[in-house]
């Protein structure tokens, strides 16, 4: 594979641009990030003509892949020539939240803006106003966006800022606490509960794990919410639209959350964000309230269209239904292959998002255990095992599959350890004929896109199923783990050629 503009445009960016690039985590790519020219459908195509399976989605905010559905395609198209955007209201930003409002259970009422970040700075500052008071109650390992109240490591009171530039007097506010322990958030409230003006939480743990919640964690929050008169802020940046449908997480958990911050998929792959909630406390927001809250490309009319027909479209076609059997398919492949050949690792996900994590304990036996994705129910016989909170994910991560796979990464900071781990695993799914790829690749390819961020996320259109005529694989290339890598590499390019030479009968 030919990387030269890649690593000619990234020394380019390297020089106007902090790391070469805009986001942090688009340069975890190493030794550098493959440059993308363009998409096409499950593919993104590179600078140098390289294709590679996006297993990422933009990060999260595509639920159709790179070629968008005709009438999401065209709403933008038509947004575009009416002029790009006026400073005034607009109608589509009326129907967008009046949408929302419709499907989502605990949204009367929403103020776009224009990044998850902004949302949860926004949502703070509300809970902050609406109760007056300071406190802010996180989750360890949960991630909010690049904001001051939530950028904080440690435990408990004791926790310090994890970017220079915040100052300490900032964070003496934040609480953070391990997900799914119950006990630890009634000690806040027992603690602190006259000052803490909300809980901020992921519904599912996305940025670390995936970590389901255990049952009734939720509905400890939210008893202690009410309790205290603090807001339970649900933050759906990751989970809005993708998981539970177009209910989201809140209505599959059947909780009501104070508060709802969102982005990514409500914008149908442009920048946007937004707080939802009780009209009573989103009126707190300027002009109506006195919260103050504006952006000059809130409400954007091209990212309004995009989202409101990206969603309408979800809600006419069951692409729900269909990304989440395609997920419960590929989970269930991978759970099969990790209870026969590696019970030490577990498969989490939900809906569109799936992870395979290495939990350093395999339990006796896995009978019982959940069949399709970790869901942290106690009768699981895994359950003792299965990571709970962010400290498990990490004590859990190995760098066995990089030491194996990556040699060059060996020795390298940055714990890429879990990644390799899902690649690994989604290759033995497609050995074992679970999931199909097709086209020819090579590892390294996969492995460079799912690298990309340890959250994957299956498009839509992925094909689950076994082709007539598929070849049986062979018995000796089925390792054990990551064991003889050699023989999983050649193994893989041998299906992926096959698959090559059918893609058309393929596609399908
Ligand atoms: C749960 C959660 N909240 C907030 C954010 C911040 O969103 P953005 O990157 O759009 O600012 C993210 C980003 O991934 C996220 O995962």
């Amino acid at each position: 594979m030919n990387h030269d503009e890649s690593r000619d445009l990234y020394d380019r960016a390297l020089s106007v641009m902090p790391g070469g690039v805009n986001s942090a985590v688009r340069a975890a790519v190493e030794p550098y990030p493959f440059f993308v020219e363009r998409g096409d459908g499950g593919y993104v195509i590179d600078a140098d003509g390289n294709r590679y399976i996006d297993w990422v989605m933009g990060l999260g905010p595509l639920l159709y892949g790179h070629d968008l559905p005709q009438p999401v395609g065209s709403a933008v198209q038509s947004r575009v020539s009416e002029g790009p955007m006026f400073g005034a209201p607009t109608e589509i930003e009326v129907e967008h939240a009046e949408f929302v409002a419709r499907h989502v259970p605990s949204v009367e009422m929403i103020r776009f803006v224009n990044s998850g970040t902004e949302a949860t700075v926004s949502a703070c500052r509300l809970a902050r106003a609406a109760t007056g008071r300071d406190k802010i109650v996180v989750m360890q390992g949960g991630y909010h966006g690049a904001q001051e109240t939530t950028l904080v490591e440690g435990e408990y009171e004791h926790v310090e800022p994890s970017s220079p530039g915040i100052p300490d007097s900032f964070v003496e506010h934040t609480i953070a606490v391990p997900f799914n322990d119950a006990d630890a958030a009634k000690r806040v409230f027992a603690d602190h509960g006259d000052d803490v003006a909300g809980v901020l939480v992921e519904p599912i743990l996305a940025n670390v794990g995936i970590v389901a919640p255990v049952e009734g964690y939720h509905e400890t929050l939210e008893d202690l919410c009410d309790e205290h008169g603090s807001l339970l802020v649900f933050d759906e940046v990751i989970t809005g639209f993708r998981v539970g449908g177009l209910q989201c997480a809140q209505g599959e958990f059947g909780i009501d959350p104070d508060v709802t911050t969102f982005g990514k998929l409500i914008g149908g792959g442009f920048p946007v964000g937004a707080i939802g909630g009780s009209a009573e406390l989103i009126e707190q927001f300027t002009p109506s309230g006195d919260v103050f809250q504006a952006g000059t490309f809130s409400g954007h009319p091209v990212t309004m269209a995009a989202g409101l027909e990206s969603l309408k479209y979800a809600a006419e076609h069951d692409v729900h239904e269909h990304v989440h059997d395609l997920g419960e398919r590929l989970r269930s492949g991978l759970a099969d292959i990790v209870a026969d050949q590696a019970p030490e690792y577990t498969v989490a996900g939900t809906d569109g998002m799936f992870k395979v994590l290495f939990s350093r304990g395999a339990p006796e036996t896995v009978e019982d255990r959940c069949e399709a994705g970790c869901r942290q129910r106690e009768s699981c016989s895994r359950y003792g095992h299965c990571p709970k909170n962010a400290a498990d994910v990490k004590a859990g991560r190995t760098r066995v599959a990089v030491r194996h796979l990556r040699p060059h990464r060996r020795g390298r900071r940055r714990d890429a350890g879990s990644v390799q781990e899902s690649t690994v695993a989604l290759i033995m799914a497609v050995e074992k004929g679970y999931f199909s790829v097709p086209r020819e690749t090579e590892l390294g390819e996969i492995a460079d896109v799912v690298g990309r961020k340890t959250r994957l996320i299956l498009p839509s259109f992925c094909t689950v199923r076994r082709f007539p005529g598929w070849p049986t694989p062979d018995s000796s290339s089925t390792t054990r783990g990551v064991k003889q890598p050699d023989t999983l590499i050649r193994s893989i390019v041998t299906f992926y050629r096959y698959f090559a030479d059918r893609s058309d009968e393929i596609r399908k």
